[in-house]
């Protein structure tokens, strides 16, 4: 980030981000190594140039091939511990992290080792200046079933280390009706609740993951500007969504940034916020995102924008009310 840079400064919460999609090309080069795991790529470079994506599913595609890397509780430590250190730096003060238990747990990888190895990064965050949570999200492109299952099996970290459930993956074809008892079981536990939707899906399952699973905030949500009554509610209930610039524009959600809809959302009142989503993968961490907002001109973003956009990533966080309360005031008293 430049020197004196005001917009990394800017106090922000990150509330949509895969620990999965923090792994960047040089370190699964490494635990390839170390791991004795075969990559087809010769190098960092020839990793980086498989990142063109044309659209969610090809992203995904390599997104879970990669994760044949992570095999110990050391690596995920390393990998969530090099995502807060960047973090810190671009301005994150609070981090609501997802991480995909299934995506370890079906190549053989225990899930203790999994959460074990995120919790031991996460104990070194306040060190950092970083607070954070831990949210388990679920593949949608799997069954309920299986999401049932893993989800008892992570029952003894409920509440302490995991403190809310997402849905993510392959969003058509997997709407939120198939998780309604997984969610119903995550509401009866007294964990949080997001959903991934109305990214590549249809407007309908913003609608879904609000009625059938009761979601407290929607991931992505961008296509909520195709249903007005939706745009309606969502602005009444100032219900958050977390939205992906760099993400977007890298899975053709959007052709270009100059079409990124977030000052529409803004200038309905909606509650959104930036976020990096698979920062690795996408081209920036939050601050990157920030400032390629702020360096579009199209989308005419000035500073008080920006602090807009700080403050909704506090009101949209599970913070407590005295934390978020000293938080928004840092984002007021921030000088641009
Ligand atoms: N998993 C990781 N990133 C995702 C995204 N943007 N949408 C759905 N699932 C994901
Ligand atoms: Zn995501």
């Amino acid at each position: 980030m430049p020197h004196n840079d005001r917009i990394g400064a800017l106090p922000k919460a990150e509330l949509h981000l895969h620990i999965e999609g923090t792994l960047e090309p040089e370190l699964a080069l490494d635990l390839a190594q170390r791991n004795g795991v075969e990559l087809p790529f010769a190098d960092a470079d020839q990793l980086r140039a498989a990142y063109r994506f044309e659209n969610l599913q090809s992203f995904l595609d390599l997104y879970y091939a990669l994760t044949v890397v992570l095999r110990t509780e050391a690596d995920f430590t390393e990998l969530a511990g090099a995502y807060l250190r960047r973090a810190a730096a671009q301005g994150v003060r609070h981090a609501e992290i997802f991480f995909d238990p299934q995506a370890h747990i079906h190549r053989g990888v225990e899930l203790d080792t999994v959460v074990a190895g995120l919790q031991a990064a996460l104990e070194t965050a306040p060190g950092l200046g970083v607070s954070t949570r831990l949210i388990m999200c679920f593949l949608r492109d799997l069954s309920e079933a299986d999401a049932l299952a893993v989800f008892e099996a992570a029952r003894p970290w409920f509440g302490t280390v995991i403190t809310g459930i997402g849905l993510d993956s392959t969003e058509i074809g997997n709407p939120p009706a198939k998780f309604t008892d997984l969610f119903r079981r995550a509401r009866e536990a007294g964990l949080h609740r997001v959903a991934h939707a109305g990214e590549e899906g249809p407007a309908a399952n913003i609608t879904d993951a609000l009625d059938l699973l009761q979601a407290e905030r929607v991931d992505h949500g961008v296509r909520c500007l195709e249903d007005p009554a939706l745009v309606a509610r969502l602005a009444a209930e100032q219900i958050p969504l977390t939205v992906c610039p760099l993400s977007n524009l890298r899975l053709r959600v959007v052709d270009t940034l100059a079409d990124h809809p977030l000052p529409r959302m803004l200038a309905e009142g909606l509650l959104a916020t930036v976020n990096s989503d698979d920062p690795a993968y996408f081209g920036g961490y939050v601050a990157d995102n920030f400032h390629a907002l702020a360096d579009e001109p199209a989308l005419g973003l000035e500073p008080e924008t920006l602090r807009l956009l700080a403050a909704n990533s506090f009101k949209a966080s599970f913070l407590d009310e005295q934390t978020r309360a000293a938080y928004l005031a840092e984002v007021a008293a921030h000088r641009f």
